[in-house]
């Protein structure tokens, strides 16, 4: 019952969520070359086009061994990759997954990333048979928890000084929706 490929491609009103193709690290830098982007995430500023490639390379790994990873956010109007969402983890004995993602600036604030985590959430809960989805933020990000909420997601708590990220401790707010408040 509980389904392993992580890679099926969504659709939604205006977006394609999609495996990321080497093709894709223009559109990829463009994004993650800006520190505006990476301030709150785990991965590092891109500071060439050869990073956004490395960065690709290593999600095609992901993909072909089977391990969570981010898919692309693309534009259906013009095809552009915007941002990626996807898995952190997959916890097969607790039917969990973490779930994040990122969009480049000139896309933030038009309900692009809410649309896309609620097709993410969907595709956990109705095609991966999950119980429970979760996702975190630092609490200097408090968009990131907006788009959460969105989503029906429910505030569990601040872990203080829960990641070590880009030269000081953060304190991070964890978030989750389980199966039985999916779709209610
Ligand atoms: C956080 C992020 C994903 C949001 O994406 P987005 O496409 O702009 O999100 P949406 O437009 O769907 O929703 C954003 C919401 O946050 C709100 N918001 C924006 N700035 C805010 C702030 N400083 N404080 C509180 N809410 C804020 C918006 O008003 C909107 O809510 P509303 O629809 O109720 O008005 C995007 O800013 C991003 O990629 N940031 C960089 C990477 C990152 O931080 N990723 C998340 C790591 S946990």
């Amino acid at each position: 019952m509980f389904r392993t490929d992580y890679f099926w491609p969504l659709e939604t009103e205006r977006l394609f969520i999609r495996r990321l193709e080497l093709g894709d690290a223009g559109d990829i830098y463009a994004v993650s070359s800006n520190c505006e982007v990476s301030r709150y995430v785990l991965w590092e500023t891109h500071r060439t086009l050869a990073d956004s490639k490395g960065f690709i390379r290593g999600i095609l790994h992901k993909y072909r061994v089977g391990d969570p990873a981010s898919w692309a956010i693309a534009l259906k109007a013009d095809g552009r990759v915007i941002g990626t969402i996807g898995f952190m983890w997959v916890s097969h004995e607790n039917a969990s997954a973490e779930v994040g993602y990122s969009i480049g600036v000139e896309h933030w604030n038009k309900g692009y990333m809410t649309e896309a985590l609620q097709a993410v959430i969907d595709y956990g809960f109705g095609e991966m048979r999950l119980n429970r989805i979760e996702a975190q933020h630092d609490v200097e990000n408090p968009a990131s928890g907006r788009v959460m909420l969105k989503c029906g997601m429910r505030e569990e708590g601040t872990l203080r000084q829960r990641l070590y990220n880009k030269g000081k401790f953060v304190d991070v707010a964890v978030y989750s929706i389980l199966r039985q408040e999916w779709r209610h």
